[in-house]
C-alpha cells in the first residue's frame, strides 16, 4: 500500500479533515506535519461534528495511529484539552495511539500575544492571522530560541530554556506592549503540569515512522493550511509561517522523498479564503453571498466568514504543479447546486497581457482580472447521490473540464460534510 500526502489546494479549509478521515480508514498511521492550531479540519460522523486543531483526523478510527510530527507548532495548552475532549467523546486517544515528536516546538502565551500585537499595529495592512501565535513560535524555531517538546522530558534544560527564552521576551517586546513582564516561576509551573500530562505522548517519531515503514504500514501525511498559504510559494505576506506543500511531508516528519508515493489534491468546487490578501475570483454579489450561505463558509477555528469566489483553475494549476498532485479530490460540490450558471477562470488578464500561469508576485497578483469560462449549470440537490452515472450532466461535466484543464484526475466527490457523503471515481489507494 503507498504512502500518500493529503493536502489543500487552496487557501485551507478544503475538507482534508473529511477526506483525510476517509482515507484513514485504511491507513496505519496518519502524520500532520506543520501548522499548529491554526488549523480547524471539521469531521462529521453521524451528525456529531468533531473539529480538530491539532490532533491528526484519522483519531476517530482506531486502527489509526495518530503522529504530530516535527514540523508542527504545538500549544500544549490546547494539545492537552484536545486529548481530554476527544477521549470524553470517547475515542481512545491514549499514548498508544498518538505520538508527539519531540522535536515540535511548542507554542505558548507571549506567542500569542505577539501575534495579537502585530495584527492591532498593523492596522489596515494586517495578514489576519488567526491570532494564535503561529507566526513567532515559528520565528523563535528558526531564531534558535525556542523550546521543544523534548525539552519537557528533562526538567534542567527546560528552566533554562525557559528563563533565557523569557528574559529575551521580557527585555525586547514587554518594553513595547507596555505590559507586565512574564513570570518565570508561573511559566515553569505551567510546563511542569504540561510535562506531567503529555510525557507518555513524546517521543522520537521520525525513528517511529521509520519502524512503521520497515513493517510496510502505510502512511497518509495531513497538511493543514492550503498551498497558497505557504510560506515560500504563496501570496507573501498574507500566508502561513510554515511551507503547506506536499514536499514538507518529508521535512516535517524525517522521511525522505522515496517515501511518498502519492499526493492527493483537495480542493473546493468553488474559492474560500479567509484573512487578508489577494483572491481573484472573489465574488462581492449575491452568488458569493449564497455560496457563503450554502457552504457555511465560516472558520472552523475562528468562526470569521470566509471570502467566497469561483474556482480558480489558474490557481490550481499552480497547486498541482507546486505539490506535484497526482489525484484530486473535490469537496462541497453540491455546495453549487441551484445556481444559475457556473465561472471558472481559466487565465489572467493583466494590463495588456493574457496569462495563462499564476503570476509568483503578489502585487501582480493584486490587479489581475480573471477570464471566466462559463459552464453549464445544474438544478439537482446531488448531496444523496453515491453513483458517478447518476450526477446530472452538467455536473459531470464540470468535472471533466476541470479534469482536462488540470490533466490530473479526479478521483473522489465530495456531496455533503458527512463522513460518507462521497462518490468514489476510482480507488484512491489503487
Ligand atoms: P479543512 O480545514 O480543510 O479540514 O476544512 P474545514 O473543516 O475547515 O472546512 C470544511 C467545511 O466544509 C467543514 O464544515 C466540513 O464539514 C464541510 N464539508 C466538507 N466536505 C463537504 C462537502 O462535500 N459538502 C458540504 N456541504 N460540506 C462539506
Ligand atoms: P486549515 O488547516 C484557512 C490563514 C489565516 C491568515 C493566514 C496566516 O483549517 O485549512 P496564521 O494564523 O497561520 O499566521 O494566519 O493563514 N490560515 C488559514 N486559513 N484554513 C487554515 O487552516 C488556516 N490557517 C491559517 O486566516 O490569512
Ligand atoms: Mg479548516
Amino acid at each position: 500500500m503507498p504512502n500518500i500526502v493529503i493536502i489543500g489546494a487552496q487557501w485551507g479549509d478544503e475538507g482534508k479533515g473529511k477526506v483525510v478521515d476517509y482515507f484513514a480508514n485504511r491507513a496505519d498511521v496518519v502524520v500532520r506535519f506543520q501548522g499548529g492550531n491554526n488549523a480547524g479540519h471539521t469531521i462529521i460522523v453521524d451528525g456529531e461534528k468533531n473539529v480538530l486543531h491539532l490532533i491528526p483526523s484519522g483519531i476517530l478510527h482506531n486502527r489509526c495511529h495518530c503522529v504530530l510530527g516535527n514540523g508542527m507548532v504545538i500549544n500544549p495548552e490546547v494539545l492537552c484539552q484536545e486529548i481530554t475532549n476527544i477521549s470524553e467523546n470517547g475515542y481512545d486517544c491514549s499514548p498508544s495511539r498518538l505520538s508527539v515528536s519531540d522535536r515540535a516546538h511548542m507554542l505558548f502565551p507571549y506567542h500569542r500575544d505577539l501575534d495579537n500585537w502585530r495584527e492591532a499595529e498593523s492596522g489596515e495592512n494586517k495578514i489576519g492571522t488567526t491570532n494564535r501565535g503561529i507566526g513567532p513560535c515559528y520565528e523563535d524555531k528558526v531564531a534558535r530560541r525556542g523550546i521543544m517538546m523534548g525539552d519537557l522530558l528533562s526538567p534542567n534544560t527546560l528552566k533554562v530554556r525557559a528563563s533565557e527564552v523569557l528574559n529575551y521576551y521580557n527585555r525586547v517586546y514587554c518594553p513595547i506592549y507596555q505590559g507586565s513582564p512574564y513570570q518565570l516561576d508561573r511559566f515553569y509551573d505551567h510546563l511542569l503540569r504540561y510535562a506531567e500530562f503529555l510525557k507518555p505522548y513524546i517521543c522520537d517519531t521520525t525513528q517511529l515512522l521509520h519502524s512503521c515503514i520497515a513493517q510496510k504500514k502505510n502512511i497518509l501525511f495531513e497538511g493543514a493550511q492550503g498551498t497558497l498559504l505557504d510560506v515560500d510559494h504563496g501570496t507573501y505576506p498574507f500566508v502561513t509561517s510554515s511551507n503547506t506543500v506536499s514536499a514538507n511531508a518529508c521535512v516535517g516528519s524525517g522521511v525522505g522523498p522515496n517515501q511518498i508515493h502519492k499526493v492527493i489534491g483537495t480542493f473546493k468546487a468553488y474559492t474560500t479564503r479567509v484573512g487578508e490578501g489577494p483572491f481573484p475570483t472573489e465574488l462581492f454579489d449575491s452568488v458569493g453571498v449564497e455560496l457563503q450561505k450554502n457552504g457555511h463558509e465560516f472558520g472552523a477555528t475562528t468562526g470569521r466568514p470566509r471570502r467566497c469566489g469561483w474556482l480558480d483553475l489558474v490557481a490550481l494549476k499552480r497547486a498541482v504543479l507546486l505539490n506535484g498532485i497526482t489525484s484530486l479530490v473535490i469537496t462541497k460540490l453540491d455546495v453549487l447546486s441551484g445556481l444559475e450558471n457556473l465561472q471558472v477562470a481559466i487565465k489572467y488578464r493583466h494590463d495588456n497581457d493574457m496569462l495563462d500561469y499564476y503570476p509568483s508576485q503578489e502585487h501582480i497578483l493584486r490587479d489581475c482580472q480573471p477570464v471566466y469560462q462559463t459552464l453549464k449549470a445544474w438544478k439537482e440537490d446531488i448531496s444523496l447521490t453515491r453513483n458517478f452515472n447518476e450526477l446530472p450532466p452538467a455536473c459531470s461535466d464540470y468535472l471533466k473540464f476541470i479534469e482536462n484543464y488540470l490533466d490530473v484526475p479526479i478521483h473522489l466527490v465530495s456531496v455533503g460534510p458527512d463522513r460518507n457523503a462521497n462518490i468514489v471515481i476510482q480507488d484512491p489507494w489503487s
